[in-house]
């Protein structure tokens, strides 16, 4: 009876793993890919699979006939036979080093196409992994239009963007299912991955290497829009901070550029030119805050300010806690209308 529900239980289990696997919309699907190495690699992964199930189902139909016959002795002794001898070479030993040569050639072949040979790229981008945020640095072809964000990557749907990956701490790793494999980010080193989204769309990515306490929120989303939307983002970032228009956010930039944030935080237009966490210049105009730990609102601006320590523990941010509640509600709706 137990038996009988456990084979239930897996004969509808299979079928609907392998559906989720393929068609759930996740953001950090790997099998759902968007680009071409991201579809190499989800090739590479069923290729895996269905061989792994072939030999697995292989398997259990031997180990169920070898059970199933001479029931009636208890001899566990091999068998020496020429035909027992049989078993063990092929079963033993030819069958697994021809099936893994098999999965080496195939996964050798998927590798050698990385980076993706084709069309030169239209963007190069500078990606900085610190603990635990993403710099983003456009090197423009002029220095003029070098432009510094953080956290969300804004590229042209259907061009191959080049991304070059590097740590200003320790060794992260830069993964956007979707688009590409992973790459490390090491200190004192340049890593270089091409990135093309065939799609428009959101993707969601992660630091994929441990980095240290708060590796798990240490995100970033990928933007990939038509080329006039992209041109029209690029422009607007290219543009100094919006000056506060009124009393609140005027007030809430007098906080801003008197107080501690100045120490660690740009804005461009302003005299806040701290090189140490995220550009503000911006910051109004994207999704989420703290590395993806937060949706970016007036609400979790005002929290995050005074509080990140408790929403990301052991962050760079500190406690900012000697504002009364106008100033912190006019340092929120500040830092919220650069957008
Ligand atoms: Cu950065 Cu994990």
């Amino acid at each position: 009876m137990g038996c009988r529900v456990q084979y239930a239980a897996i004969r509808m289990a299979l079928p609907a793993t392998v559906v989720a696997l393929a068609a759930c919309d996740t953001p950090m699907n790997a099998l759902d890919a968007s680009g071409d190495p991201a579809r190499r690699i989800a090739t590479l992964g069923w290729f895996m699979i269905v061989l792994s199930a072939i030999i697995f189902i292989g398997v259990v139909i031997v180990l169920a006939w070898a059970v199933s016959r001479n029931r009636r002795t208890t001899d566990l002794s091999p068998d020496l036979t020429p035909r027992g001898r049989g078993w063990i070479v092929y079963g033993g030993a030819l069958m697994p080093t021809l099936v893994l040569v098999a999965i080496f050639v195939v996964a050798m072949s998927t590798l050698g196409m990385f980076p993706v040979r084709g069309a030169p790229p239209v963007l190069t981008i500078h990606v900085t992994g610190r603990q635990w945020w993403w710099q983003i640095d456009y090197l423009g072809p002029k220095l003029q239009t070098y432009l510094t964000t953080a956290n969300e990557i804004h590229i042209p749907v259907g061009q191959p963007v080049r991304v070059l990956l590097t740590s200003a701490d320790v060794i992260h790793s830069f993964w956007v299912p979707k688009l590409q494999g992973k790459l490390d980010l090491i200190p004192g080193d340049t890593n270089d991955i091409r990135l093309r989204a065939e799609r428009p769309g959101e993707y969601r990515g992660q630091c994929a290497e441990y980095c240290g306490l708060q590796h798990a929120h240490m995100a970033f989303t990928v933007v990939a829009d038509d080329s006039a939307t992209f041109a029209r983002w690029w422009r607007a970032q290219l543009e100094p901070a919006t000056p506060p228009a009124d009393s609140l956010t005027q007030l809430g930039q007098r906080v801003f550029v008197n107080g501690p944030c100045v120490v660690c935080h740009t804005v461009r237009g302003t005299p806040a030119r701290g090189q140490i966490a995220p550009d503000l210049t911006h910051v109004g105009s994207r999704r989420t805050i703290a590395a993806g730990v937060l949706p970016n609102s007036l609400g979790a601006l005002e929290g995050w300010i005074a509080n990140a320590q408790s929403l990301k523990p052991g962050t760079q941010m500190p406690n900012i806690t000697q504002f009364n509640g106008r100033e912190l509600r006019a340092l929120a709706a500040y830092v919220y209308s650069l957008k």
